[in-house]
């Protein structure tokens, strides 16, 4: 039997990327490849790229240069390291990496990372192997399931990808050009990954897509089912007590979603619903083909049905044109809805979008002052959102053992981590807890009716996460 092979992949991004990186690891793991945390000892290194704004496409450029010493560093120890560049940035610059960065073996596509274990024997013969096709087939498909071992290492919350791509065309947007056209997985597929994710202990499911509420997957009965639809199926799947969906767009809002946060206990009341701006004129030449009103209305309806409800945002500020109205109305939309938790970002000009050819009218030190003003605003907000649990009981599905002894932790509805000392065997239930305080953004308190002596209050361990999780792509 032949030593295995180490992978170290490093994923930049969204949610998808970090779902990406495991289906490559999937991919991978018949070849002999295993997991490891160190790139300098790895024998192939993936980075898994992200385009959506200058700064994380730069990262690559920067990343490829590191490992570049510690690829000859392996050489002179006569050792060979492999090095590919997998995701968004790939798909958009593939011939300029090839050309730019000799160290690199591989380029991968997201639609074709299926290919990796040909493109590798490929770049074995050949030198260097590309692949940024869009593929008819469904990459998926293709796609070894993971191993149940796999899956509880993974933990009890999954992603698992339901559409891909966009049509949106977003004036400042690469994600119609880097993921494609939008695509929806057949819902039989997406009930068989989840059975097999639940079988093996997984207790939550967050579907991904760049546009995930445009989902139209062919259905049980043949014909194109809409995400309300698929969380209904999913949620008879015994074991699943969560669901949540990102990315959404507010045009994409149907009747059938909102029904969903009311009739299904498993879909958590939290939505991240990007809207970008609360000018009309700029969400106008953003191309999103929606105004502040009736993002605000997509808002009520869902709170109508559901008054736990909350939401989470992206946001751009400096877009070209934006003058101090344009973004006085964007914070006065922010104030509207009140948030549990946004990301704002610095508009960057994309090439081959629509925008980058407007003219740029936002001063880099307007663009900070602006983005210092809104994340002031929507840190309050997050704050009191936070703070407005203390002393309430909530329901926490636990995740995992904390890094401190006898702390476990777990996350609310709302994404907001929770510590409590508990044994490891509530790992996997929704459990109440009484929140008795708040360290930056973890809730610390204590089961709800259990006899906890107060012997040590449990601290944190990890760096205290925001209430949201990995940042999300699209919509
Ligand atoms: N500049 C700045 N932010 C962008 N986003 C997408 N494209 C750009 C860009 N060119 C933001 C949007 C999107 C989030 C994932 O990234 O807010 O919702
Ligand atoms: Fe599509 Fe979202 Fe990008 Fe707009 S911002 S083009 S909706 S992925």
């Amino acid at each position: 039997m032949t030593a295995p092979r180490k992978l170290h992949i490093k994923s930049y991004g969204c949610q998808m990327n970090v779902y990406d990186a495991q289906r490559m690891v999937d991919t991978l793991a018949p070849e002999g490849f295993v997991e490891t945390a160190n790139a300098d000892d790895a024998d192939l290194v993936i980075l898994n790229t992200c385009h959506i704004r200058e700064k994380a496409s730069e990262k690559v450029y920067s990343e490829l240069g590191r490992l570049r010493t510690a690829k000859d560093e392996a050489a002179r120890n006569g050792r060979e390291m492999k090095i590919a560049v997998a995701g968004c940035v790939a798909q958009a610059e593939g011939s300029e990496i090839i050309r730019r960065a000799p160290v690199v073996d591989v380029v991968v596509g997201p639609q074709s990372y299926h290919h990796l274990p040909q493109l590798l024997a490929k770049a074995k013969t050949d030198g260097r192997a590309v692949e940024t096709e869009f593929p008819v087939e469904d990459k998926f498909a293709s796609l070894p399931d993971p191993k149940p071992a796999m899956i509880r290492a993974r933990g009890i919350s999954s992603f698992v990808t339901v559409q891909e791509g966009c049509d949106k065309f977003c004036t400042f947007c690469v994600v119609p050009y880097t993921r494609g056209m939008e695509v929806s997985r057949p819902v039989a597929r997406i009930v068989d990954d989840v059975k097999r994710l639940a079988d093996n202990g997984v207790r939550e499911i967050t579907l991904i897509g760049q546009n995930v509420n445009a989902f139209h997957g062919e259905g049980e009965n043949g014909k194109p089912w809409s995400l309300g639809q698929l969380l209904h199926r999913l949620a008879d799947i015994p074991g699943i007590v969560r669901l949540r969906y990102s990315t959404s767009h507010p045009r994409d809002v149907d009747e059938a979603l909102i029904e969903a946060h009311r009739d299904i206990p498993a879909v958590m009341p939290f939505v991240h619903l990007p809207v970008q701006s609360g000018s009309d004129r700029i969400l106008e030449a953003m191309n999103r083909k929606h105004t502040a009103a009736d993002y605000a209305r997509t808002v009520e309806r869902f709170r109508k049905v559901r008054e736990d409800i909350a939401f989470s945002s992206d946001f751009i500020v400096g877009f070209p044109g934006e003058t101090e109205e344009d973004f006085s109305a964007t914070l006065a939309l922010v104030r509207q809805i009140s948030y549990a938790g946004a990301y704002s970002f610095k508009y960057s000009p994309r090439p081959g979008t629509p925008a980058a050819d407007m003219q740029e009218t936002v001063t880099t030190t307007v663009m900070d002052e602006r983005l210092a003003r809104l994340q002031e605003l929507i840190d309050s907000q997050q704050a009191a959102f936070n703070a407005a649990v203390i002393g309430k009981t909530v329901d926490v599905l636990f995740e995992r053992a904390a890094r401190n002894p006898g702390q476990i932790v777990g996350r609310t509805a709302y994404l907001q981590p929770a510590h409590v000392m508990a044994s490891p065997d509530i790992i996997g239930q929704v459990l109440p807890v009484a929140v008795e305080s708040l360290e930056r953004y973890s809730l610390i308190g204590a089961l709800a009716g259990a006899d906890v002596s107060p012997v040590s209050s449990p601290k944190i361990s990890q760096p205290a996460n925001t209430s949201l999780s990995a940042m999300t792509t699209g919509a």
